[in-house]
């Protein structure tokens, strides 16, 4: 029996206000039948849930695409709603009943979509420099009974919205951040349930967010404009038929709200007796509020919301109360995490407590947030007295282990305080355990790095004052992070920003979006996200509109590099931030000793070998004639400049050698020889590395390339300083910035660059999925439509479990070495993909499946002995095989 299932549109279930005017359509097939492919597919398309009224009926298509199919016959209206519903026939002739009833739900399309007017707090009652955050409200009439209600909403600045006293959806931080001069998200909310008949009100309050906000290391503010705005249509549908619109104009009314202070980076100020009870209901009474002021504000760049937002996921209760040496008063959560802290409060009217902050304690157990640097993350919160108050913040957020409380009095409770944890929201898609209790607390940690850091835009850091969308740091995690979530519209969205930010000449900023000088751009490794990121994604997803989509963006970032400096085929002008935090840099430098042009020459080949391998792919023949004998040219020009005629690399790092070696410049003795250097060097080393934010990604993943897995386990296991699991046994829960962020007498890095939460270098995890768990993809079928399972066991692991959430169904790879005779490995693998199998160190004749002979099971397509193990083609299904 087979059934389709998990019907998603743009890779959501059941999306409300989507803007994509050709949604492609994806489903997942369970069945207990080994082997199961797909040979077609019916779609078919209604305007209502019994399927009446058709609109599109594809009929039976002789395809086994169920991933991303294109709905491409139908002129989709805005604001309508579309139910879908698939069947599929298997290629062993099965047909299968129709999945459930799905839907997906237009938004607005256009500009000219948009009624309503911009509105603004009036500057007299409420100067530019009024760091007070605005209310606004409106009341309304509800004149019949509603069928349907939608509200579509987005701010200049941040906006939470309130419908008759009850919050509007449970997003957090809307409308997100986006490059605002040129893309503004609006969310589309459900609201028929909020809605009463006779009198309703909308509340909204306003905060500067990243818009109007402090932003960067300097403290630049109004990023992108000086005053905050809103803009929202409530679209009412009466069972009778007819519509209302109801939008943001110059009848709504302001005042002031009790958030005295609202920043991303330095936390809220709340004075609760400000409070005005019931302020966003229609009975309340607000004759002493100040009319808006409309603005003249483009509606031009206003698009539906991309990613998933950001939500509230997980709660989180502190494991102790701490006095310091200093006597302060610290609570510890036992993770650092991002979010804000919730807080119950009974005391005196005008009473003033503080929060605030750090992610760790200094070597005597002190509250340390120098590595803050000008971030304050400090919580203001002035009593109304009286009964229990229970406070959250509103449009900041904190990256943070410890709080200090001060004016909490002496009777401090530890179940008044509550962590809780934002990020975008995210379907959790992979796992991975194994026998070593530290390589999970590894593991737990860059799992924590990913949600501190995916708060809508792909971020360096959650803690001090920078959190900002660095290009680099994305990229080299951008692989890890497809692992553990589906990271797919989280990046398409953020890829949308770094197109938009591009520079005319193709140059790419350092972060996205751009908000640093206009200088700050173009470094090789960072700006190569423009290439490397929507490659990925294409890989992971089998998202080929992702490649469209920024083709002409990729193009650019190659075309900018080519017409650096005076070799079109080196590139050895500029700034680049090298091998950042590389441990070979000179004293008091942030700049690993590897020759920045060797690191810029080397991601330059291989972004245009990516850019060929896309054109390729969306069949641009002409580019990819091109781009391929591009990347030729420039593998010869890097040979020439950096190695020698008899082949020895002329930068002797282990970082040259690892991008040398990953991304496929040598040939024949030099790489021979690059190999036995990294070796060398790594000996040299006794298995330390040395490498920084270039190389430490690629470090694991070219020693199992190169046939030297056990030396990458190496790596993996050193506990001393610098290694992977040096922080681990410092008590990290998150990855740091620098190898030693703590060093072994418990002193500190430094004070300007030392975060707790740093995803860069939880990279490892990438290796730890598809070498160590052996999960890959197939580039030539991705998206693990044909899928690569390929176990590497070694020292110092007895087993590992990886499971991973495909766009087709879950993967499993288990490997267990039972004794020294005894290897269990377990493989499952969805219906409508294949996998090829090797299973290291087997031989034919004592491999089992389910206990017995592997010529009486189906599903295995293809056996072959080879010299490493037995190598398998794979049908879907759950396989248990001994050896
Ligand atoms: C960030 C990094 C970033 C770097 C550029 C730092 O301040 O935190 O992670 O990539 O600057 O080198």
């Amino acid at each position: 029996m087979s059934i389709v299932n998990k019907l998603r549109c743009e890779y959501r279930e059941n999306p409300i206000g989507i803007d994509c005017t050709q949604p492609r359509i994806s489903w997942q097939i369970q069945s207990d039948t080994r082997s199961w492919l797909q040979a077609a597919y019916q779609i078919q398309i209604s305007q209502d849930i019994e399927f009446k009224n058709l609109l599109w009926n594809s009929e039976k298509v002789l395809s086994n695409q169920s991933v991303h199919v294109e709905v491409h016959h139908l002129v989709v209206e805005k604001c309508k709603r579309y139910y879908y519903r698939v069947r599929v026939w298997s290629e062993q002739g099965e047909q299968t009943d129709w999945s459930e009833i799905a839907f997906w739900e237009m938004g607005l399309l256009q500009a000219s979509d948009w009624q309503a007017d911009w509105i603004s707090t009036p500057t007299e009652q409420f100067p530019l420099e009024t760091e007070t955050c605005p209310l606004l409200r409106h009341t309304f009439q509800v004149k019949g009974h509603v069928q349907r209600a939608r509200i579509y909403a987005t701010s200049l600045g941040l906006y939470e919205m309130k419908l008759n006293g009850l919050s509007v959806g449970e997003q957090a931080f809307t409308p997100g951040w986006t490059s605002y001069k040129h893309r503004l998200q609006y969310q589309t909310y459900d609201v028929t349930d909020l809605l009463t008949s006779g009198g309703n009100a909308i509340g909204v309050m306003l905060g500067n967010g990243w818009y109007k906000g402090k932003l960067t290391g300097r403290g630049k503010k109004n990023m992108y404009g000086d005053r905050t705005a809103f803009l929202m249509q409530l679209h009412i549908q009466y069972e009778d038929g007819t519509e209302e619109i109801i939008t943001s104009n110059s009848n709504w009314r302001a005042a002031e709200s009790p958030v005295l202070m609202s920043e991303i980076y330095h936390g809220e100020t709340y004075d609760a007796r400000l409070e005005k009870i019931n302020w966003s209901t229609a009975t309340y009474e607000d004759a002493d509020w100040f009319p808006v002021e409309t603005l003249q504000h483009t509606k031009d760049m206003v698009v539906a919301q991309e990613n998933e937002p950001v939500h509230k996921i997980e709660e989180i209760s502190p494991i102790a109360l701490i006095t310091t040496p200093s006597g302060e008063t610290v609570i510890d959560m036992g993770q650092n995490m991002v979010g804000w802290v919730r807080f119950t409060i009974q005391g005196r009217s005008g009473q003033e407590v503080t929060l605030e902050h750090a992610e760790v304690l200094d070597q005597e157990g002190n509250f340390y947030t120098d590595n803050l640097r000008n971030a304050k993350q400090t919580i203001r919160y002035i009593l109304k007295g009286g009964a229990p108050e229970v406070y959250e913040p509103h449009f900041t957020f904190q990256g943070f282990r410890f709080v200090l409380l001060t004016g909490f009095g002496e009777s401090i409770r530890l179940a008044d305080f509550t962590g809780i944890v934002l990020h975008s929201d995210m379907e959790r898609t992979g796992y991975f355990q194994c026998s070593d209790p530290l390589i999970n607390q590894l593991q737990h940690n860059i799992l924590w790095g990913q949600k501190g850091n995916f708060l809508d835009v792909p971020t360096d850091c959650p803690q001090r004052d920078e959190r900002l969308g660095w290009t680099g740091d994305a990229q080299m995690f951008i692989r890890t992070s497809t692992f553990l979530m589906n990271v797919a519209t989280f990046f398409s969205k953020w890829l949308h920003d770094l197109a938009a930010d591009q520079l005319e000449d193709g140059g790419v900023p350092f972060v996205i979006p751009h908000v640093l000088s206009e200088k700050s751009h173009s470094s090789a490794a960072w700006g190569d996200a423009a290439v490397i990121c929507p490659w990925v994604i294409y890989q992971c997803y089998g998202d080929k509109r992702i490649l469209e989509q920024q083709y002409e963006s990729m193009k650019a970032w190659v075309s900018y590099i080519r017409k650096q400096g005076n070799d079109e085929f080196l590139w050895n002008t500029g700034f680049h931030f090298g091998d950042w935090l590389g441990l070979d840099a000179k004293p008091d430098s942030y700049i690993g000793a590897t020759d920045r042009d060797f690191i810029a020459t080397a991601f330059y080949a291989y972004s245009v070998s990516l850019l060929a391998k896309t054109a390729k792919v969306l069949s641009k023949e002409a580019d990819w004639e091109l781009y391929t004998r591009l990347y030729a040219q420039i593998r010869h020009a890097f040979q020439q400049e950096f190695v020698t005629p008899s082949g020895k690399l002329s930068v002797p790092t282990q970082t040259a050698n690892v991008l040398a070696l990953m991304f496929d410049l040598l040939d024949g003795t030099a790489k021979e020889r690059a190999a036995k250097k990294l070796l060398e060097l790594l000996e040299e080393s006794k298995f330390h590395l040395t490498t920084g934010f270039v190389g430490t990604p690629y470090l694991n993943l070219v020693l199992s390339q190169i046939g030297h897995t056990e030396a990458a386990y190496q790596l993996l296991f050193q506990q001393d300083y610098p290694s992977w699991l040096y922080q681990v046994t410092k008590g990290a829960t998150t990855i740091w910035e620098h190898w030693d962020g703590i060093k072994e007498d418990g002193s500190f890095w430094s004070k300007d660059m030392n975060s707790f939460n740093h995803y860069a270098y939880g990279a490892i995890g990438e290796w730890l999925y598809r070498c160590v768990a052996g999960i890959d993809v197939d580039e030539e079928a991705p998206g693990y439509k044909h899928i690569q399972i390929k176990p590497q066991p070694g020292a110092g692991l007895t087993w590992v479990e990886a499971k991973l959430e495909s766009m087709y169904g879950w993967i499993y790879a288990e490997w267990r070495q039972s004794s020294e005779h005894l290897m269990e490995i377990r493989i499952s693998i969805p219906p409508n993909t294949t996998a090829s199998v090797l299973l290291p160190n087997a031989k034919e004749t004592h491999l089992r499946e389910n206990g017995a002979a592997l010529d009486q099971t189906t599903g295995i397509s293809e056996m072959r002995q080879t010299e490493t193990g037995v190598s398998l083609i794979l049908g879907s299904g759950t396989y248990n095989f001994t050896y």
